[in-house]
């Protein structure tokens, strides 16, 4: 465990872990729901969207990696079980099991939203507490904006497509 590391965080680490490991189980669900959606997605636009969904789940693992490091190296042990994901997540998981792809856009919208929000306290807690956690989050909140709009912009090109066409 990297002690002095750890001795400069101005928090409870104990606190801190279980808000990382939250996190963590958040992007392993953001991930999984990515990756199915690519999939299962069906309609207009599917090659677009199967595009940038594929790319979205590459990068919730990578931010899965960050958070994971980040949590040992604070002395802490990322969440071992898949099972522990939707005890302790913060956004949950929206099924596909409607493939039509303006839901699912909808659902990836809404939780890209959640975790922004999510990354935005964390953002507040570590600002003057743990500017090493708070440099991951920033990196990983400006993903997740990026994330919004993407498929903010994907939706909006899909409705002008279908209102054009009516
Ligand atoms: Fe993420
Ligand atoms: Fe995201």
């Amino acid at each position: 465990m990297a002690e002095i590391g750890r001795s400069i965080v101005k928090m409870n680490v104990d606190e801190l872990i279980i808000l990382l490991n939250k996190a963590l189980a958040d992007e392993w669900l953001a991930y999984y729901q990515y990756w199915i959606g690519a999939k299962v997605v069906k309609g207009p636009m599917k090659d677009a969207v199967i595009g940038e969904l594929t790319l979205h789940a590459t990068e919730e693992l990578s931010h899965a990696e960050l958070i994971a490091t980040r949590i040992i190296q604070l002395g802490g042990v990322p969440v071992l079980s898949p099972i522990e994901w939707s005890k302790i997540t913060n956004c949950g998981y929206d099924e596909p099991s409607d493939p039509y792809v303006e839901v699912i856009l909808e659902q990836n919208i809404k939780g890209e939203q959640c975790a922004i929000r999510t990354y935005s306290k964390l953002l507040d807690i570590t600002r003057e507490a743990d500017p090493v956690t708070y440099n991951i989050i920033l990196t990983i909140i400006s993903q997740e904006v990026e994330h919004e709009e993407d498929l903010s912009a994907l939706k909006e090109d899909l409705d002008l497509m279908l209102e054009r066409r009516s």
